[in-house]
């Protein structure tokens, strides 16, 4: 099996169930409450892994029991977790908050992930070197970000950067080095500054990064499917329906699957069609990672 590398965040989310968000000052009783093993990293190596990738991962803990719980989690999931080291402090933890439509709104503290570092990259060299691509998000520093594009370009792995959570700040330069780029559509409009209403005007967002120099532009639009920017053209992949239970992870299901794909046989239009599928059904269960199917789950 390939391998995948993923360089990122790790959260323990603390997820409340609720009917309607409380207003400001108000106390109102919720219907239930769930904790589960999240970060927009690690639910994407899980993904990965429960598909059926080698999975290599480069984070950080904290030590607290969230820490200790998420390294178990990891190798339940077959994850090598050589380059997941902890630090002093707490790890990182999301509040999220779920509607009755699936929807939400999630709150990142990120404690250790604060100290993933450039060196971190550099100390996992020998295992990135294996992968066939390298998965980056934004929960962990830009220039740990930075370094773990450097070190793609500089041992030929394809990378893949999805801007999530996306931020302003964000180079340019060094996102036109990664050869998949893949925004949802909100931090789509925050990166470019764009409206992304409809279809055309997401494109149209799209195009001012192939300017840039991205070569390779997927937005995620949820149920709306994926929306596939080159500059040889522009491909529009439907979502798929669902009865939507919790959407929380949904984006990470779509890159660790597509990550999973791409990495086996390096087919970028069978890797959106087959991520897109395995997202949707991520959204007709629970949580984030716990509604994540094995290959054998998704296949029946
Ligand atoms: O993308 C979903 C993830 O975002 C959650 O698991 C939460 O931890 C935040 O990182
Ligand atoms: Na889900």
């Amino acid at each position: 099996m390939a391998t995948v590398a993923v360089i990122g965040s790790i959260m323990t989310d603390l997820i409340t169930y609720l009917d309607r968000m409380p207003e400001r000052g108000e106390t109102i009783a919720a219907p239930s409450f769930a904790m589960g093993h999240g970060g927009k990293g690690a639910n994407q190596a899980t993904a990965a892994a429960r598909l059926g990738s080698e999975v290599v991962m480069v984070a950080k803990v904290g030590t607290d029991s969230f820490g200790e719980q998420t390294l178990a989690n990891f190798r339940a999931n077959g994850i090598d977790t050589t380059d997941v080291t902890v630090t002093e402090g707490p790890s990182g933890v999301a509040p999220i908050f779920v509607e009755p439509d699936g929807s939400n709104r999630v709150v990142i503290v990120p404690g250790a992930n604060e100290s993933l570092t450039p060196a971190d990259v550099e100390g996992a060299r020998e295992r990135i070197a294996g992968a066939a691509i390298i998965v980056l998000q934004l929960e962990i520093p830009l220039p740990t970000v930075y370094a773990a594009i450097e070190l793609g370009a500089e041992l030929g792995v394809p990378v893949l950067l999805n801007p999530a959570p996306a931020n302003a700040e964000l180079d340019f330069d060094q996102v036109a080095r990664c050869a998949f780029f893949a925004p949802n559509e909100s931090e789509l409009a925050l990166l470019t500054g764009m409206p992304v209403e409809t279809l055309e005007e997401i494109e149209a967002a799209a195009q001012t990064l192939l300017a840039k120099g991205v070569r390779e532009v997927l937005v995620t639009l949820g149920e709306r499917g994926v929306l596939r920017c080159t500059a040889d053209g522009v491909e529009h992949i439907a979502g798929i329906t669902v009865q939507a239970a919790d959407s929380t992870g949904a984006g990470d299901a779509f890159i660790g699957a597509f990550a999973h794909r791409y990495a086996a046989d390096g087919d970028i239009g069978g890797a959106i069609e087959f991520a897109n599928r395995y997202a949707a059904d991520s959204v007709t269960r629970r949580g984030t990672q716990s509604s994540f199917a094995t290959a054998e789950e998704f296949a029946g």
